[in-house]
């Protein structure tokens, strides 16, 4: 039997249209879910979109909008962003889909009925930007530190979940790295907060936001979002709702997830919230959460809320698809925050990929063709390299995986500096020098195709058809 991978991004709010900072959790999951792939692992790759809610009602009302209307308009940008960016997903999930809808209502009902969730009260604050309710201590001088704005004061009857009960059983499971939180720092912070905040009960309902899912037993309340929005993970996979899980339908045997990419803004709940949900639903937690960082501008994270953000139709519109992949990827060490711009960009842009590889594959390759030269070349035989390079990946360490790669461009780049084969005239040495060249960027593009799959393809394409020509530019300088 092969191994199962399932990898997740979080559904995205249809607040606004997606930005980079969304489009580097797709594309770093996309990137994963190719490699699973490529190494034989059955894969299901799921994202999706986040539709109800306090915040989606105001902005779609704000636009004199029906909410589902304008959540079918920003769903759409979501999936054409991700068609622009070729992200390979099984699923796209919204969250307005009849069938998760009804999939959840039978979730909340059977943790009702177990018990688990009871009518009581909130009174408290509430970041309708987060979507989440708030202790002062999580504020930085009354604001939300992620919204920069005063929660609204909160007073209302609920349905509350009994989240404290699963206090103790997650935080064994976390310790125990049963419900793995990478990178270690988060993992460390996670426990921290379960020793010295611990687990309170949670609101499960609203009884003043209409845009929601009714609470089947009392349609005076709307489901929570975030209660609603977890269970897309399951939905996504084709779930109805029932537990236990019914394994061997369709994509449910994929359950659980090996991984849950995020960032850290909505790590606490996804150590929280969700993973009790799924203990009061009798179903397996997810096997990983991998966090990484924020993308900053100027210091300062990039989000819609702020105002500050680079769309993905930019990026693609000025470097091409591929590249746009390449600078998202390695513009930070994956689990740290990492500072962009344009300035960057371009400037990587250039060094990487208009003068490293897009130069190294145009000087091999019109070397090859000018002297007519028939090379023999293999795929994948740089036995050590693919070692290594496994290794970071398995790690997450895409920016070093990738570095990994240009170092071995500039190995051929430095043989071909050294030995000036364009000087030559004998074709024996032109070959002799142009035979490894070719077979290294082979080798590297190979292992580049979960980063840049189109261009790695025409690469490999052009060094093994049967006469190697040199092709257009591939990343036209800027
Ligand atoms: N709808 C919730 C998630 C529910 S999952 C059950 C939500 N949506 S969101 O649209 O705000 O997306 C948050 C996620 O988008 C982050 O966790 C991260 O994956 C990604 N990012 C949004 N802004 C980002 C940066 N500036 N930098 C890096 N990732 C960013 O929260």
């Amino acid at each position: 039997m092969p191994k199962k991978f399932y990898i997740t991004t979080p559904v995205y709010y249809v607040n606004d249209a997606p930005h980079i900072g969304h489009t580097y959790t797709t594309v770093a999951a996309d990137v994963l879910a190719r490699w699973h792939r490529s190494i034989g692992e059955e894969t299901f790759f799921l994202t999706g979109t986040d539709e109800h809610g306090a915040k989606i009602e105001e902005k779609a009302r704000g636009l004199k909008l029906e909410p589902k209307k304008y959540a079918d308009e920003i769903a759409e940008k979501f999936k054409e962003a991700w068609r622009q960016l070729n992200i390979s997903n099984d699923n796209f999930l919204r969250t307005t889909d009849p069938a998760h809808i009804k999939a959840v209502e039978k979730a909340l009902q059977s943790m009702y009925d177990k018990g688990d969730v009871y009518l009581g009260k909130y009174q408290g604050l509430y970041c309708r930007g987060c979507e989440q309710y708030k202790n002062e201590r999580d504020l930085a001088d009354g604001l939300c530190p992620d919204h920069k704005v005063a929660p609204e004061k909160m007073s209302e009857e609920c349905y509350n979940f009994k989240l404290s009960k699963y206090q103790d059983e997650l935080l064994k499971l976390i310790k125990k790295d049963k419900l793995k939180i990478l990178p270690l720092n988060r993992k460390n912070e996670i426990v921290s907060f379960f020793e010295t905040e611990g687990l309170e009960d949670v609101s499960f309902s609203r009884k003043n936001v209409g845009w929601g899912i009714p609470i089947p037993w009392d349609k005076s309340h709307t489901v929570y979002v975030w209660a609603d929005a977890f269970l897309n993970y399951l939905t996504g996979l084709g779930w109805d709702g029932t537990t236990p899980l019914t394994r061997g339908a369709g994509g449910l045997d994929f359950w659980p997830p090996t991984v849950q990419l995020m960032s850290k803004d909505i790590l606490r709940v996804h150590a929280t919230i969700w993973p009790a949900m799924l203990l009061s639903l009798d179903l397996p937690l997810p096997q990983a959460i991998f966090v990484h960082g924020y993308f900053q501008i100027n210091g300062q994270k990039m989000s819609k809320s702020l105002g500050n953000v680079i769309a993905p139709g930019d990026l693609i519109k000025k470097y091409g698809v591929d590249a746009s992949r390449y600078l998202i990827m390695s513009a930070a060490v994956f689990g740290h925050d990492g500072d962009i711009g344009w300035g960057k960009f371009d400037e990587k842009y250039n060094a990487d990929l208009a003068n490293g590889l897009g130069n190294l594959v145009a000087r091999a390759s019109s070397l090859i063709g000018k002297n007519r030269l028939e090379l023999r070349l293999k795929i994948d035989s740089d036995k050590k390299l693919i070692k290594k390079y496994k290794e970071l990946m398995e790690d997450y360490k895409f920016n070093e995986a990738l570095k990994l790669l240009w170092r071995k461009l500039k190995e051929s780049d430095e043989t071909l500096s050294e030995t000036k084969p364009w000087k030559l005239e004998d074709k024996r040495e032109i070959k002799n020098i142009i035979e490894p060249v070719a077979q290294n960027i082979l080798n590297v593009v190979n292992l580049l195709k979960p980063f840049m799959p189109s261009v790695s393809e025409k690469i490999i394409q052009q060094f093994t058809a049967k006469k190697i020509v040199k092709g257009e530019a591939l990343f036209p300088r800027i």
